[in-house]
């Protein structure tokens, strides 16, 4: 990789995490006040958002990634580049998310920040790596 196009990647990195940041403060959680924000990045640049959203029927509860997620396929966005993830302290997608991750969006790089933005890079593939595929459904 180029030294410009490696800046260029680290850049949007930043600018996805803080978008995530951002949509983080949308959270609504009023059980377990653990805020989740996510900001996914589509191949045309458009940023989409999530945040987790609490139900008293704690069951019913949504994730942020998988807000960002399904809302990107009601848009009619189908192709994924990346998503960040905001936390107070920089947990880790859970295992739900990460199955909604590898079908939609199998290639895509993962920012795991923390709320001060301090972030660390992984993908999809490390996340999960032997995910449950359509293919197993066909005959
Ligand atoms: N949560 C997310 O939004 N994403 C994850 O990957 C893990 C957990 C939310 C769900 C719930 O509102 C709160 O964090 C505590 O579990």
């Amino acid at each position: 990789m180029k030294h410009d196009e490696k800046d260029e990647l680290m850049l949007t990195a930043e600018a996805l995490v803080q978008q995530a940041l951002l949509a983080r403060q949308r959270a609504y959680a009023p059980y377990s006040h653990y805020t989740v924000g996510a900001a996914l990045l589509m191949a045309d640049g458009t940023v989409i958002y999530g945040c987790n959203v609490e139900n008293a029927a704690y069951g019913a509860t949504i994730c942020a990634e998988r807000v960002a997620l399904t809302s990107a396929i009601a848009q009619g966005q189908h192709d994924f580049i990346a998503i960040a993830v905001a936390t107070k302290n920089g947990g880790s997608p859970c295992g739900i998310c990460r199955q909604v991750m590898a079908e939609l969006g199998p290639a895509m790089l993962v920012y795991i920040t923390d709320e001060t933005g301090n972030f660390r890079t992984t993908s999809v593939a490390e996340l999960l790596p032997d995910w449950f595929r359509g293919e197993n459904l066909l005959n």
